[in-house]
């Protein structure tokens, strides 16, 4: 890292943003995905920002999103002057469930926006069929799937555009803010470039074709990613074998109050792995008094913030989201446990549980 700063900051061109790192770091995640283009951005948030800007969402406009997630699911739709309508959830994986999505489409629905959740890919073979049988754009929030597949598909190619999420928490996090659009649609690829840095089109400077964002990436991050990239599946791999033990430990459990996610290999993402846990509070008492960190995501269902709570109507009621936000529980996962330590942790949670 001290080398790099040290060549990128004395190389005589002094660009530190949006430059020869930056557009190598997207190519070598364009070429490892078969992407069209990969747009390298200033967040997560952002990316999903920019796309829903690329496909022209706005004032009038419906977009459909999980009720259990992060705040920019339903954010990035208000930002837009644009209206976020949330679906309930699937009880067990907490990714969005297909039905409650299509059951909450309208004419004026713009977009559904699935996100990927914890450990599981949302079912995107499904949202993809229901995009088309309603005419719908696809967003895949897949800022927290990174290396994931399912059915074969990269997490990120499976919607019109995907994103991806660089903050440090990620699976492929760094030292900083950064964000990436993908996409298999090279006009959506062009937007969003142009909207990324002020509505340029990077080749003529300070004529602004739309009215764009300051959403740049940084020269330093960019090569930074660049040499990490390398080392990312077997990161991701020692991950999915941490993840795996835990499920099969805590398959007994179930009858217990504390279910794991279902087993599996395809469409799984190992950012966070959380159980739902029906005495929450007490497991996690019971972790940290073994010096084991844990962190309940989401204490609330998106639409029950304050924040998003008048874009609901009275009657509105997602109860598996409720329920997610009581219970979910979200255990180390992280590559750099040792064996003895996932095993420790895991024996924690069986003798909380009485197994
Ligand atoms: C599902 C999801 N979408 C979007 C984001 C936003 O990413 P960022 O924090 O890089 O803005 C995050 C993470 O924070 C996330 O978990």
């Amino acid at each position: 890292m001290l080398g790099l700063l040290r060549e990128i900051g004395t190389a005589p061109g002094q660009r530190f943003i949006l430059g020869e790192h930056t557009r190598r770091f997207e190519d070598l995640l364009r070429e490892s995905l078969g992407a069209a283009d990969v747009v390298a951005c200033g967040s997560g948030t952002s990316a999903l920002g920019l796309v829903l800007t690329a496909m022209g969402v706005g004032p009038g406009d419906e977009v459909v999103v999980p009720a259990f997630g992060c705040a920019p699911l339903a954010a990035s739709v208000v930002l837009r002057g644009a209206t976020p309508v949330f679906a309930d959830i699937h009880p067990r994986t907490m990714v969005a469930d297909p039905d409650e999505m299509e059951r909450r489409i309208t004419a004026r629905t713009k977009a559904i926006m699935p996100a990927h959740m914890f450990s599981v890919m949302a079912d995107m073979p499904r949202f993809a069929a229901i995009a088309r049988r309603w005419g719908v754009r696809l967003v895949e929030d897949s800022a927290v799937a990174q290396g994931a597949t399912l059915d074969g598909v990269p997490a990120g190619l499976w919607g019109e555009a995907g994103v991806f999420s660089f903050v440090q928490v990620k699976s492929f996090g760094m030292p900083g803010e950064g964000g990436a659009v993908v996409t298999r649609d090279a006009e959506i690829g062009r937007r969003v470039r142009m909207l990324r840095n002020h509505g340029q089109d990077g080749i003529r400077r300070f004529v602004h074709h739309v009215v764009g964002h300051n959403s740049r990436f940084d020269e330093i991050q960019a090569a930074f990613q660049s040499r990490r990239l390398a080392g990312f599946p077997q990161r991701l791999e020692r991950r999915a074998a941490i993840a795996a033990y835990y499920t099969e430990r805590f398959a007994a459990l179930s009858t217990r109050g504390v279910v794991p996610p279902p087993p599996g290999l395809n469409g799984r993402c190992y950012y966070v792995y959380a159980v739902l846990a029906q005495r929450r509070e007490e497991l996690e008492k019971h972790l940290l008094h073994r010096a084991i960190g844990s962190h309940a995501y989401y204490p609330l269902p998106l639409p029950r913030q304050a924040a998003f709570a008048p874009f609901t109507g009275p009657q509105d009621r997602w109860p598996n989201a409720e329920r997610a936000s009581a219970q979910a529980l979200a255990l180390p996962v992280y590559p750099h446990l040792t064996d003895a330590q996932v095993e420790y942790i895991a024996d924690a949670v069986c003798e909380f549980a009485g197994k």
